[in-house]
C-alpha cells in the first residue's frame, strides 16, 4: 500500500503564532481518516497545508510521494461551512459538473463521457432524485451530497472534506459516513474528513488524528480514543464507554475548549 500523506517534523504558524509544530504523520492511500479535535486547534489548517494553500514554517509535507503544491488535481477539497443561497438557481447536477470543469462556469456542453460520469457520482452519493432540482431548495443533507459528488466527480485521489458532517442530522451523518467509507474501500481513494463529533464516524473510520494544544496525535481508533488520552487532549473529562457489543462511545465534555480564544 503506498503513502498518501506524509508530514515530516511540519509546523504552522498563522498570525504571528503557532497553530501546531513538529507534527509527524503518515496516512496510507485508501484510508478513511477522521480529523478531530476542539474548534481553533487548526484542523482546518492541517488540510490547508496539504492543499499547499497555507505554507509549513518548519518541515515537510508530500501528497502521494510529491512535495504538497498548491492546485493538485490529486485532492478533492470541500471547505468548511459552505452554504447555499436559498435563491441560488444552478440546479444540482450543473453543480455536480463544476467539479468536473475545475470550478470555472459556463465551459461548452459535456460530451456523453463526461454526462456519464456527473450521473454515476449522483447515483452514488444518492442524489438522483433530486438533481434536476435549485441547490438552494435543497436540504442541508441534500446538499452536502450534491457536494460530495462534486469533489468526487474530477476524480481525486483524495478527499479532504471539511466538517461535511455540521448540520446534519445523525442518520445523515451515518449514511455520508457510511457512503465516504465505499469509496475508499471500492475505489481506493483517501479520505481526511474532519468532524466535529466522533461518535456518529466511529463504526467507519480506519483512523483518528487528533489536532489539539499545538499538537497532533494519530492512530487507529481503539489506541487513541481512551479515557485518559482524550482527557489529557481536550483538557476537560472525557470518558470513553464500551458498549456490550464492543463499540466505543464517546462522552462528556470534549465541546470545544479552545487553546486560542475564539470559538470556531
Ligand atoms: N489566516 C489566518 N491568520 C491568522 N490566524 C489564523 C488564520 N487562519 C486561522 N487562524 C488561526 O489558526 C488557528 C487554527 O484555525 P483552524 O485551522 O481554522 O482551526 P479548526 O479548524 O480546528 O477550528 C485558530 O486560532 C485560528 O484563529
Ligand atoms: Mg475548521
Amino acid at each position: 500500500m503506498s503513502v498518501a500523506v506524509q508530514l515530516e517534523h511540519a509546523s504552522v504558524r498563522l498570525g504571528g503564532r503557532a497553530v501546531w509544530s513538529d507534527v509527524d504523520l503518515t496516512i496510507e492511500e485508501g484510508e478513511f481518516v477522521a480529523i478531530l479535535g476542539p474548534n481553533g486547534a487548526g484542523k482546518s489548517t492541517l488540510l490547508k497545508a496539504l492543499l499547499g494553500v497555507v505554507p509549513l514554517s518548519h518541515g515537510a509535507a508530500s501528497v502521494f510521494g510529491r512535495p504538497v503544491r498548491r492546485g493538485s488535481p490529486d485532492i478533492g477539497y470541500l471547505p468548511q461551512r459552505r452554504r447555499f443561497d436559498p435563491d441560488l438557481r444552478i440546479r444540482a447536477v450543473d453543480l455536480v459538473r463544476l467539479g468536473l470543469d475545475g470550478n470555472r462556469w459556463g465551459l461548452s456542453l459535456p460530451s456523453p463521457a463526461r454526462r456519464r460520469r456527473v450521473g454515476e457520482m449522483i447515483e452514488l452519493v444518492g442524489a438522483s432524485r433530486y438533481q434536476e432540482r435549485p441547490v438552494g431548495e435543497l436540504s442541508g443533507g441534500e446538499q452536502q451530497r450534491i457536494l460530495i459528488a462534486q469533489a468526487l466527480v474530477s476524480g481525486a485521489r483524495m478527499l479532504a472534506l471539511d466538517e461535511p458532517l455540521e448540520s446534519l442530522d445523525l442518520n445523515n451523518q451515518q449514511a455520508i459516513s457510511q457512503l465516504v467509507r465505499s469509496f475508499c474501500r471500492t475505489q481506493g481513494v483517501t479520505v481526511l474528513l474532519v468532524a466535529h463529533d466522533v461518535n456518529p464516524i466511529l463504526p467507519f473510520i480506519d483512523r483518528v488524528v487528533y489536532v489539539a494544544g499545538g499538537h497532533v496525535l494519530a492512530g487507529r481508533p481503539r489506541d487513541v480514543i481512551r479515557t485518559e488520552t482524550l482527557t489529557k487532549l481536550y483538557e476537560a473529562p472525557v470518558e470513553v464507554l464500551q458498549t456490550t457489543d464492543g463499540r466505543l462511545v464517546v462522552v462528556g465534555q470534549y465541546e470545544p475548549v479552545s487553546h486560542h480564544a475564539n470559538s470556531h
